[in-house]
């Protein structure tokens, strides 16, 4: 979703600014623009890649201190120059980028149509920018008054920062429900949606919080409510080293994520699982064990990947915890009007910490007098900040638009909590547990083997390129495995392809079994394996052609499938991690195949901060 970044200092503001764009360009969009202030206010902005602004802007003059630039993800009017940010004023001495939707934009417009005001573009973004230059007018007041008087009016989530020709040595910003961090630099202050475009100047940032408005200088920042009172800064030491953000050799940023997940797995486990001494620490969820164990039940809420985790802990805290489970689509949660009782347990799912539909959706959780256990990648992000306590995964940035090292990053830590709870609660017996802790410990080394298969999947994936469907199969545990691997193929490869649990096929979806039509089947030795391998029978007298995820040692599965895929094996409770990675591999290699831009799919945005 859209990007900001904003420079004020003794640097050249654009390279700082262009910088921070490309960095910003994983959370998708689909137009750029600067604002520079250097006597003249002059806005560049145009459709397309960060790029195309780049080369429009070759010998053009950026010369300035004090700058804004924006990544725009489409809402309000198509993607266009005329549509892209920095927005100006009626008067032209005002430019402001801005994240989010203001949902009582129509009604703004209306009373400033009335008033006289033209718009050039179709954005809730210039109404609202328009709406605080009238106010300014009117009230004859500092821009930092109207911006205060203007977002007490304003329905919706938002960053915006403004830059005013006549105050060019000032940025102001605010935040509601859209992430914002300042990083403090020596003399200058650095803006941005994420850390990634101010890591590299300085480690020192503050996350502004929902409601908070700031007034920054290159060596003052002035953090301030809504109700003009002054607010002290909470300064925050980064824990992320540039390399993180970078490439490191990989063709592309999912490659890379796929292939650090024996690492990131470690990392999330590390400090935490100890294998010899049979010992999960984990002080977020000791805090609340006892309201975990004696809740009526647990409610996970997410969205996407991050919801497919969640099914997959479903499971796994139903047989270890014996607690009801619920898992929810954070969008349809937080629109209903769900019971909740005091005491209910709701863990939010997100790498991003920031997708919108979770964060309202604990919010209103929350105000019910739920407790809330945020599982979260980034961390300071908006879900970690307004978690009652969590556990934060530690996968390290996630760029590739496709979450791919963040879910099995999520899956390890639920599995920790739940053998913690079900271990404290009783429910499992100790030599359960044991042989679980020992599991979850060998998947990092499993999934490097995993890795392995690489080349073999990059293979299979031109076999299988041109399909134009496909589904993917799976019961129990890789169920959601199976609508992982499914969801992965539809963003990267662009074709069409479902994920079902494997006996819910005759319900329906074997009606589109034909001989063009693979089908991926989950099938590794848990409990279901037989029932899966007679699904896979019900496939091929059919002629569908079978891809099959199989243990090492499997020696019948392969005759019935087309193509085979070896994984080791593990614990069905624990296998999900293995599952998913060739599944992640092969939407990959056909995207690639396909030369589609993997990193950044069409119409995707990394962090989903609209509803
Ligand atoms: C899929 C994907 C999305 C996210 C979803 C939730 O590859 O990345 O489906 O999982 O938008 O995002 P987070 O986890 O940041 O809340």
């Amino acid at each position: 979703m859209c990007g900001i970044v904003a420079y004020i200092g003794p640097r050249e503001a654009y390279p700082v600014i262009l910088k921070g764009l490309k960095r910003l360009e994983y959370r998708g969009y689909d137009s750029s623009g600067v604002a520079l202030l250097n006597g003249d206010l002059n806005v560049y902005k145009k459709k397309g890649k960060v790029a195309e602004l780049e080369e429009m802007l070759v010998g053009k003059d950026v010369h300035s201190h004090i700058g804004i630039g924006h990544t725009r993800w489409a809402t309000h009017g198509e993607p266009n120059d005329r549509n892209a940010h920095p927005h100006i004023s009626g008067s032209g001495k005002l430019a402001m980028i801005h994240n989010g939707i203001i949902e009582n934009y129509a009604q703004l417009k209306q009373d400033l149509l009335r008033k006289g005001y033209t718009f050039k573009s179709d954005t809730d973004t210039e109404v609202l920018l328009n709406f605080i230059e009238d106010i300014k007018e009117n009230n004859n007041c500092p821009l930092e008054e109207a911006v205060r008087i203007a977002l007490k009016r304003i329905v919706g989530a938002y960053v915006i920062v403004l830059i005013d020709q006549e105050h060019p040595d000032t940025l102001i910003t605010a935040r509601k429900g859209s992430p914002l961090v300042i990083g403090i630099g020596k003399n200058e202050h650095f803006l941005a949606s994420d850390a990634s475009p101010i890591i590299e100047y300085t480690k020192e940032v503050v996350y502004v919080n929902d409601y908070e408005l700031a007034i920054i200088k290159a060596d003052e920042l002035i953090l301030k409510n809504l109700g003009n009172e002054r607010q002290t800064p909470f300064i925050t030491k980064l824990d992320m080293e540039l390399a993180a953000i970078e490439k490191g050799g990989y063709e592309h940023f999912m490659l890379k994520e796929i292939f650090e997940q024996p690492q990131t797995i470690q990392d999330c486990l590390r400090g935490r699982l100890d294998a010899n001494g049979g010992t999960i620490t984990m002080s977020g969820v000791s805090k609340y064990a006892e309201q975990i164990m004696n809740a009526n039940r647990i409610v996970m809420v997410a969205c996407g990947t991050s919801w497919h985790a969640g099914l997959v802990a479903e499971y796994i805290f139903e047989e270890l915890c014996r607690i009801n489970v619920e898992v929810e689509y954070a969008s349809e949660f937080r629109y209903r009007n769900p019971v909740i009782n005091q005491g209910d347990v709701i863990i939010a799912i997100s790498q991003s910490g920031e997708t919108a539909d979770t964060l309202v959706a604990i919010e209103n959780a929350k105000s019910k007098g739920a407790i809330i256990m945020g599982v979260v990648n980034v961390v300071g992000s908006s879900i970690a900040r307004i978690s009652d306590t969590g556990a934060y995964t530690h996968a390290g940035p996630e760029i590739g638009v496709a979450s791919t090292k963040a879910f099995t990053a999520q899956l390890a830590v639920l599995t920790m909590i739940a053998l913690k709870i079900g271990y404290e609660k009783g429910t499992i017996s100790h030599d359960r547990y044991l042989q679980l802790v020992r599991e979850l410990d060998a998947i990092p080394e499993k999934v490097a083997t995993v890795l392995l298969q690489a080349d073999n999947i990059r293979k299979l994936a031109e076999k299988y390129k041109d399909a134009t469907n496909c589904l993917y199969l799976g019961r129990g545990y890789n169920f959601p495995v199976a609508l992982e691997g499914a969801l992965k193929l539809k963003e990267i490869s662009y074709i069409h392809a479902e994920g079902y649990p494997a006996a819910e096929m005759k319900h329906g979806p074997i009606a589109l079994v034909d001989e063009n039509l693979p089908v991926v089947f989950i099938a590794t030795k848990d409990a279901y394996h037989e029932k899966v391998v007679s699904n896979m029978q019900e496939i091929k007298a059919r002629k569908g052609q079978v891809i099959a995820i199989i243990n090492e040692g499997d020696e019948f599965t392969p005759t019935l499938a087309d193509d085979v895929i070896v994984v080791p094996e593990a614990d069905e409770i624990v296998a999900p991690m293995l599952n998913c990675i060739p599944l992640q591999l092969l939407a990959y290699y056909i995207g690639v195949a396909k030369n589609f831009d993997v990193d950044k799919p069409r119409n995707l945005a990394k962090s989903v901060t609209v509803e």
